[in-house]
């Protein structure tokens, strides 16, 4: 797939032939410089951008060929999706977040799913909280449940842990690998951190608008 923006005359090329498959059910990190198109080719995978040429399928299905109201019924359902930061809606408390996103996705019973699903994130005690009175590693973990509210199948995280510490970063990175596998999704997460990229059992570089191994 090919992506470019153009600002003022001017057109930059990010993706140029980008080109990646993600095995099911399975894990895949990607690495690549700051500006390298990371977050573009994320936005691209999840429906968020039109790719100038090219196709992303999912299951079977051509995303780049669906009009904005289907792709935004796949953000609200089979696709999950973590950013670094702004992932939540100030003014409601953690609870009320993800029982959003789950209303949103259409089923019932939101406000219990939701207590269970960040209870299970081991924020139980935090459900009341807004994200201004939540610490970056929470909100990050509500930002997680937030993902899951509508129970995924494939889950995007553009360096979800970026503005964390070291230790809150590796514990959000563990429950995002550790959920994944649990519920055995297929996980596509972006990260600067080799250690966390080499967690991954397929590991991917974006290089020059390319895609290809690390
Ligand atoms: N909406 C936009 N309009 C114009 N240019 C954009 C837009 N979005 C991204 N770009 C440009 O595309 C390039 C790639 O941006 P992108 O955010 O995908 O990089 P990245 O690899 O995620 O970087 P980082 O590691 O810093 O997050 C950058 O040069 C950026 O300026
Ligand atoms: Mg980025």
């Amino acid at each position: 797939m090919s992506k470019s923006f153009r600002e003022g005359g001017t057109e930059s090329v990010v993706l140029r032939d980008a080109s990646l498959e993600l095995a099911a059910a399975q894990t895949t990190s990607i690495i690549g410089a700051s500006g390298s198109g990371k977050s573009t080719l994320l936005g691209v995978i999840a429906g968020l951008l039109q790719p100038e040429s090219g196709r992303v399928f999912y299951d079977g299905c051509d995303v780049t060929g669906l009009d904005d109201r289907a792709r935004a019924r796949l953000r609200a359902g089979p696709i999950g999706m973590v950013l670094q930061s702004d992932n939540l809606i100030p003014f409601l408390n953690a609870v009320e977040n993800v029982e959003l996103a789950i209303a949103i996705g259409g089923a019932g019973r939101a406000r219990r799913r939701a207590s269970a699903l960040l209870s299970d994130l081991g924020l139980a005690q935090r459900l009341h909280h807004r994200p201004g009175q939540l610490s970056g590693g929470e909100a990050q973990r509500v930002a997680v449940a937030v993902a899951l509210a509508n129970d995924p199948t494939l889950l995007l995280a553009d360096e979800a842990t970026g503005e964390l510490d070291a230790a809150t970063a590796e514990r959000t990175m563990g429950l995002i690998l550790d959920v994944s596998h649990q519920r055995a999704l297929t996980l596509l997460y972006v990260t600067h951190n080799r250690q966390f990229a080499e967690e991954a059992p397929h590991q991917l570089r974006l290089v020059d608008g390319e895609v290809g191994p690390a």
